[in-house]
């Protein structure tokens, strides 16, 4: 097992180039499953639960090819098994994709429920009623959705959002079955999410009839098959965010390349908020460098809310962000109201946190200094890496597995520009400090491996 050990303190400084969005290429990819033609896809990002995924269709039948430039390309020309086992499943809750999917293809599937979730209950009974409203028979057996729907799909009208508000996955799901239902869908409290829309757009070049994506209401109108395509997916917006707040916190200069401003603009309304500069343009984003010894962001609430509002998936990250702000900010989670991992993690590293309900009370400025941390799920682990970027001294962040669920070679990235940050075995005791009080952001960064603090296994 890896962890990331970062020297904090130093303003970053370059350009990185943002991914192709892990969950728009979800769902992309088990889209693959409703034509018997390629589907290909040529920025997916090489993350984990991208791979994850594609064991999961190769599990059902499907061939994968992975091309030396990052394309995949899926076939599903014959998919002989509708099961997708919890041994492939539990991975990740994308996996739940394929449900919609092989329903519509093979008029039955059988999909495990994906395991429990670090950040909160995560029910599934939104997917199956958009399942029972498109005429399937849906049961949980043994831990295991069974869906069956002998005489095809047939397309209805129906609510899908939930007491939580609209489901991503679900709408995808269901959008996805649809396409092949015999005639018209309606889909009222449709996610309006870009990954959701990012799907309507991979799944209208497959042949499908899809109006009204990015809004609530979304029509299908059914047909017989669907088409292999070609389909480039969005940039990863939360990945962009990330990087914005790494640039903003650190009070660096960084140029977030390949993102899409329009899908971040509540983050950018808040950076605003919270006084800390940015320039962008149609693909890229900027933040403006401030000595941070001398200026701090203003305190800044944030309420996490479906899209266009602020994203669940960047409320750690911007948590890190207001451990630094002068004063107090609230922040507050509708989606997952207990996806608040992080807090005790940033607290260990001196942040000033009070955790009341769903809601987080920010005290800052916290001089944070570097820690042992835990990683817990996939955006904690970017709001700790956040952290150790500007703490004092040095921060090792354990369970990094979480992090490369959804950030590409992230440790590499942030060294471009200009973060001290290396991933070395659990077993590795490191430090990178410099040895003498040089200035930040002078010296290039100097690794020393001290002592392995128990025996590596051979070869290791
Ligand atoms: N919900 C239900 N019943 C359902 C489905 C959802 O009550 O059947 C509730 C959830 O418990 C939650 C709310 O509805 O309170 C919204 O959940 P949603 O279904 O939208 O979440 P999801 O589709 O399972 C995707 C992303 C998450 C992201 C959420 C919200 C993927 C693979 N996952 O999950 O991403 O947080 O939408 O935007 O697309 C991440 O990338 O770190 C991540 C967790």
């Amino acid at each position: 097992m890896d962890k990331l050990v970062i020297q904090g303190g130093r303003p970053l400084r370059g350009s990185v180039k943002v991914a192709g969005s892990k969950n728009a290429v979800l769902p992309v990819l088990a889209a693959s499953l409703l034509t018997d033609e390629p589907l290909v896809i040529p920025n997916a990002p090489r993350v984990a639960d991208v791979r994850s995924m594609l064991k999961v269709l190769e599990s059902l039948g499907s061939r994968v090819v992975q091309h030396s430039d990052g394309a995949i390309e899926v076939c599903s020309a014959s998919v002989p098994r509708s099961e997708a086992t919890w041994e492939h499943v539990r991975r990740m809750r994308g996996s739940v994709t394929v449900l919609g999917p092989l329903l519509a293809r093979m008029h039955r599937a059988c999909v495990s429920l994906p395991g429990g979730c670090v950040i909160g209950v995560r029910p599934i009974d939104l997917h199956m009623k958009g399942m029972r409203a498109l005429g399937a028979k849906v049961d949980l057996d043994g831990g295991d959705v069974r869906a069956e729907a002998f005489s095809g799909l047939v397309g209805s009208e129906m609510y899908l959002g939930g007491a939580q508000g609209p489901t991503v996955l679900g709408t995808a799901n269901v959008m996805m079955a649809a396409t092949l239902a015999k005639g018209r869908t309606v889909i009222h409290g449709a996610a309006c999410e870009p990954e959701v829309v990012d799907l309507g757009d991979c799944l209208i070049k497959m042949g499908a009839k899809i109006h009204g994506l990015g809004s609530p209401r979304i029509e299908i109108e059914g047909v017989k098959r669907l088409h292999g395509a070609e389909h480039a997916v969005i940039p990863d917006r939360i990945e962009a965010g990330t990087f914005v707040i790494a640039g903003a916190l650190t009070g660096g200069a960084v140029r977030v390349e390949n993102c899409r401003p329009d899908h971040l603009m509540i983050l950018l309304e808040r950076l605003s908020e919270a006084g800390l500069a940015y320039d962008h343009g149609e693909d890229w984003i900027a933040t403006v460098p401030y000595d941070t010894r001398a200026y701090g962001p203003r305190p800044t609430d944030v309420t996490t809310l479906p899209y266009p509002a602020f994203p669940t998936d960047l409320q750690a990250q911007w948590m890190a962000l207001m451990t630094t702000a002068r004063g107090m900010s609230l922040i507050s989670e509708t989606i997952f109201p207990d996806r608040y991992m992080h807090v005790a993690e940033l607290m260990r590293m001196g942040a000033n946190i009070r955790r009341q309900g769903a809601s987080a009370i920010v005290m800052g400025p916290a001089q944070l200094t570097g820690a042992q941390v835990m990683a817990s799920d996939l955006r904690a682990s970017a709001a700790l890496v956040l952290a150790g970027l500007v703490a004092r001294g040095q921060t090792e962040v354990h369970r990094v597995y979480h992090i490369d669920r959804g950030y590409e070679r992230i440790e590499e990235r942030l060294k471009e520009i200009g973060a001290s940050i290396v991933r070395v075995d659990e077993n590795v005791s490191i430090d990178t400090s410099e040895p003498d009080e040089e200035p930040a952001s002078s010296a290039p960064l100097r690794d020393k491996v001290i002592v392995p603090a128990t025996p590596l296994p051979s070869g290791a």
